[in-house]
């Protein structure tokens, strides 16, 4: 008897375009207790999983479905409208409607192992509670985690369409009263990257338009253009008149890197805003779904005057394609009560320029480095406050990375704390975490950063860096002075 969570493991996604494998893809009928030797039979010869209940051989009626079981539109159909059609939906990023009963049944055992191995809804760090919890996760409970499995194992029950369809949730409103609204070129059209994916990260320098005093951003909205072909964005915040580390300024830089494509709007990045441009931070954060975002009341990020955006979209053209143009709706005001600052740092993207030379070795399934350092030094305000309110995380490494966490050492107490835990990094999913409960600590506690990756594909070491090829261990923060 082979176990049914390997099964639904091996159910390719190609069943929605080729249906007539959808047969070996329906549960095996030992999965369902209680189903008759009939049903049973009908399984095995090879028929869809809708059919365990339509009867035996002998035209008689057997009910296979045992009378408890989930359905479709009672049971799964609201957990789909709240915690998946945000990308499975008509024209959205997730290439298959699961509003649709008849693309759901075809796929239940697949829904069933991606989200009981978590890799659906895609949402990288742990949020049970054993590492903090954060706002607007992306997180089913173990009930929910149960009912899809319960619900391809009876065979995909459809029941009763004529209930009334689950609303999807109502999504949060940008506060505020001057709202700047910045924009992806007019009509990009994504081309996948040199890679051989369907990939394409392409920057767009955009201006807040801050010009004599500081402003502050208090939150943000991302509203795309083309949902089908918009996979995430990061929003970077960058001082042109800044040196970088290659020489010259952010602006010529920037402008040479624009220059190198005269085609096409803006230029190729990966690891962040562009080879060698210097950024202060990643103020906006999105992947679809992502309502709008309030900073913590009273709290807000100085943007300086001159200082621009530089937008990083990563545009996937697995689901569709064509033009688009994503807005960006920044809530700003001239003053807040308490600042914060978001700040980014990579002790392993520093050995490059303090000549230490580390490169991560091949053929490795599991490689650690860790660094560690205190709060105060992502950001020198930092030092001047009392106390720290972090207010959430951004973890960052490249496609090798596979784990990352950040454990908080208390230097008062000696004690230690879990700041954050990625057990499944990927790369395509990265985004900020805020704290559902911000934790309180002092400017002189640690902040220990251990990033794990699977070299073992490679057979050259891997340096770190920006670029495809390279690899990073980077941790951003947003905090505010505690009140
Ligand atoms: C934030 C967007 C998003 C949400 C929310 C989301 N998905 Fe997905 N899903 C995707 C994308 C995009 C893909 C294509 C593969 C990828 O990029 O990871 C995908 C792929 C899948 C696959 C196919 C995996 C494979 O390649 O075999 C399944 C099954 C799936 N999702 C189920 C679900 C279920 C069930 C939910 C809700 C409980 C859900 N997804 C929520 C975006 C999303």
């Amino acid at each position: 008897m082979i176990a049914a969570v390997p099964i639904r493991r091996l159910c390719p996604l190609a069943v929605v375009l080729l249906p007539s494998l959808a047969g070996g893809c329906a549960p095996e009928s030992d999965a369902t207790p209680g189903e008759t030797t009939e049903a049973s039979t009908t399984d095995a010869s090879g028929a869809t999983s809708a059919d365990a209940s339509s009867g035996g051989a002998d035209g008689s009626t057997t009910v296979a479905v045992p009378d408890d079981a989930p359905t479709y539109y009672a049971d799964v159909l609201p957990v789909i409208a709240a915690q998946c059609q945000a990308c499975h939906a008509e024209g959205g990023i997730g290439s298959f409607d699961l509003g649709d009963y008849e693309t759901a049944k075809l796929l239940a055992p697949s829904l069933a192992a991606q989200v009981a191995s978590r890799t659906m809804p895609p949402f990288v760090a742990s949020n049970d509670g054993s590492c903090n919890t954060f706002a607007d996760a992306r997180w089913l409970s173990d009930d929910e985690i149960d009912l899809f499995a319960r619900w391809a194992d009876a065979g995909a029950p459809e029941g009763d369409a004529s209930l009334p369809r689950p609303q999807p949730p109502i999504p949060e409103v940008l506060a505020g009263e001057d709202i700047v609204t910045l924009s992806s070129p007019e009509g990009y059209a994504p081309v996948a990257d040199d890679s051989g994916g369907a990939d394409d990260y392409q920057c767009f320098l955009v201006d807040p338009g801050v010009v004599d005093a500081a402003r502050y951003l208090v939150g943000y909205e991302v509203v795309p253009g083309n949902p089908a072909v918009t996979h995430h964005l990061i929003g970077f915040l960058v001082d042109p008149e800044a040196t970088t580390p290659l020489g010259g300024t952010n602006a010529s830089l920037m402008a040479s890197l624009d220059a190198g494509s005269p085609d096409v709007p803006g230029w190729d990045c990966y690891g962040a805003a562009g080879n060698g441009v210097l950024v202060q931070g990643t103020p906006v954060t999105w992947a679809p779904g992502g309502g709008a975002f309030n900073f913590p009341t009273g709290t807000g990020i100085r943007i300086d005057p001159g200082f621009k955006l530089v937008l990083q979209m990563h545009y996937n053209l697995a689901a569709g394609d064509g033009a688009d143009t994503t807005a960006v709706r920044l809530s700003m005001v001239d003053a807040v009560d308490r600042e914060a600052v978001n700040a980014l740092d990579d002790r392993f993207l520093a050995t490059l320029f303090n000549g230490t030379n580390i490169t991560l070795p091949p053929g490795e399934d599991s490689y650690v480095w860790k660094w560690q350092a205190p709060i105060r030094e992502w950001d020198s305000r930092i030092a001047g406050w009392e106390q720290v309110e972090l207010l959430g995380l951004l973890p960052h490494m490249h496609t090798l990375g596979r784990r990352m966490q950040v454990t908080i050492h208390r230097a008062a107490d000696d004690t230690e704390q879990c700041g954050l835990y990625v057990d499944r990094w990927d790369f395509d999913w990265q985004q900020a975490f805020m704290y559902e409960t911000p934790i309180v600590l002092s400017p002189s506690d640690q902040l220990e950063v251990v990033c794990d990756w699977d070299t073992s594909s490679k057979d050259t070491p891997t340096s770190p860096g920006l670029g495809t090829s390279n690899e990073m261990c980077l941790l951003g923060i947003y905090a505010a002075q505690a009140q």
